[in-house]
């Protein structure tokens, strides 16, 4: 089987506003993605990510968009973009852009014409629907943001959908002229040298042709942490995964695959058994990757990840490639979610698990959430509801110890974590047990070695806190143990026999070391190793999962 750049190599996500700023405006910029393009080789990912660029208002930072084929002066010019590209290309690193299919800004000319008179020829292009005779909104959807997810235009007396802020509004996919449009935005891209798009919450755009209530999610917990949006109090079952959105994402494959090479991704929070219907059935193709965001949502337990690891596993279909996100602009980020003295485990994690890892930036270095006064909140969903704000996951990239974390010249847009001066790029290349060199260390090693690139999966069996699995391809044969907890855990390789070395380790003293019978892991300590079965041992059975 021949393996593709983005089975073999590993996506890195780049938001724009927080990267680099090239210019003092203290918002980060396509040139200074450009600048910092040797790091990005330097870390030997294969494929930066970008999230929206596009010409936008910014009522959701850019996943407004008010032009799809263009770049918004706040991050450069088109001429920039295609310097980014050439310069990416040149470095051997591929370039997906964030597509946002689902709704436009209540900018784009679109909706401004659509919204002009019922009779416009744009009226269809988004989803209008009369009052009920009370005058309330056609049915009882909400906005994944908070609040209705109708919005009343007195000019027409007519409500239009969308499903995030009202300045939002859903395109109608059911329109074939919205997706012919849409599809050439998507030609526009792929002419300029795109490789591919992370397409955004591609599980939303179509809705139930009727309109239907959502019906009472009799689980909804108003107090429970993640769910407090009141959007969790209807299961939204006529608003999102409608049958109907395979039949368009085969389309938008089918556009993808005009040009040689190139990758769908699909960003969908579903569970397994659903998810796994995105990558296409009945020899359609939909998305080469349908992101699996397990990683992110499930709490840090190594027996909690084990059965998750399990299930993502025996639920791929045939021929389905894996991937695995351990971060994201939408949740918090690792280091906070598993705490810091995780950070390492998280990463050995991520770049050892089978399939292609989504890394997001600043987790490299071990960024942490960082705490933002209720009055600097920017982020919409923060604004609705402050225990949502998206804005701690969001702080500038930390380059060095100067002033602004090498980020910008000016202010920057959201504060900067206070302890920049110490995890920051420069310090961290310099210092051989920092997080950095770690991932550095563990990306080549992935990189270089076809058992971690794109060798099979077991899971092993292990407990208490530790997490254990083996990747194989041919005779090369590696053991990944990792310790979850804060206290000494042993891993016992049971009747296997296996013996081998430790070649690289979340401490910085543990490689070289020889394994035998059991393997002892320190506190938060993950260790990768190369094992041998002895000479004509049979592969017994039960020591897997
Ligand atoms: C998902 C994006 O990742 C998020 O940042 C955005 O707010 C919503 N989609 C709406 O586009």
């Amino acid at each position: 089987m021949e393996y593709t750049w983005w089975q073999r190599g590993i996506i890195y996500q780049i938001y724009p506003r927080s990267f680099q700023d090239s210019n003092g405006d203290g918002t980060g910029d396509l040139p200074g993605i450009i600048e910092r393009l040797d790091y990005l080789q330097w870390l030997g990912i294969e494929a930066i990510w970008l999230s929206p660029f596009y010409p936008s208002p910014m009522a959701d930072f850019g996943y407004d968009v008010a032009d799809y084929c263009n770049v918004d002066p706040l991050f450069g010019t088109l001429d920039d973009f295609d310097r980014l590209v050439a310069g990416a290309h040149e470095r051997g690193l591929k370039v997906i852009i964030d597509f946002v299919p689902n709704h436009t800004s209540n900018e784009h000319p679109w909706f401004v014409e659509s919204t002009s008179s019922r009779d416009n020829p744009k009226r269809d292009w988004y989803i209008w629907r009369d009052p009920t005779p009370d005058g309330g909104p056609p049915n009882n959807w909400q906005s994944l943001f908070g609040g209705p997810a109708w919005t009343f235009d007195p000019t027409t007396g007519q409500y239009y959908l969308h499903s995030f802020l009202k300045e939002q509004p859903d395109l109608n996919w059911r329109n074939p002229e919205v997706r012919r449009a849409m599809f050439d935005a998507l030609r526009f891209w792929m002419g300029r040298g795109v490789d591919g798009f992370r397409v955004d919450v591609i599980w939303l755009l179509i809705k139930d042709a009727e309109f239907r209530d959502n019906p009472p999610n009799p689980d909804y917990d108003p107090d429970a942490p993640l769910i407090e949006n009141r959007y969790f109090e209807y299961i939204p079952a006529y608003s999102q995964n409608r049958p109907e959105v395979h039949e368009v994402i085969r389309e938008m494959r089918a556009v993808v695959d005009e040009y040689p090479d190139r990758v769908l991704i699909g960003e969908i929070y579903l569970p397994f058994d659903q998810l796994m219907h995105y990558y296409g059935s009945d020899g359609l193709m939909e998305c080469q990757l349908p992101f699996n965001f397990s990683l992110v949502l499930h709490r840090w337990n190594a027996r909690g990840f084990e059965q998750v690891i399990h299930d993502y596993e025996s639920l791929l279909p045939a021929g389905a490639w894996p991937n695995w996100v351990l971060g994201n602009h939408d949740r918090p980020r690792v280091a906070t979610r598993a705490g810091t003295a995780q950070s390492r485990v998280a990463q050995m994690l991520l770049l050892t698990l089978r399939g292609t890892p989504t890394m997001y930036y600043g987790d490299e270095i071990g960024m942490h959430d960082v705490d933002i006064p209720e009055d600097r909140i920017v982020d919409p969903q923060g604004r609705h509801d402050p225990r949502r704000s998206r804005d701690p996951e969001r702080t500038p990239m930390q380059w060095d110890d100067l002033e602004h974390a090498g980020f910008s010249t000016g202010l920057p847009w959201l504060p900067i974590a206070r302890d920049y001066t110490r995890v920051n790029v420069a310090a961290e290349q310099n210092e051989a047990t920092s997080v950095l060199s770690l991932v550095h260390a563990l990306i080549a090693l992935r990189q270089s070695t076809p058992a971690l690139a794109i060798g099979s999966y077991s899971g092993f069996k292990a407990d208490g806190d530790v997490l254990a699995y083996l990747r194989e391809h041919g005779d090369q044969r590696y053991l990944i143990a990792l310790n979850f907890g804060s206290a000494t855990q042993q891993l016992d390789l049971g009747t296997t026999g296996y013996q081998g070395e430790v070649v690289l380790g979340t401490y910085h003293d543990r490689a070289g070391d020889r394994i035998t019978g059991a393997v002892m892991l320190r506190p938060d300590e993950g260790i990768i190793a190369r094992v041998q079965a002895p000479l004509g041992a049979v592969r017994d059975e039960a020591v897997y999962l």
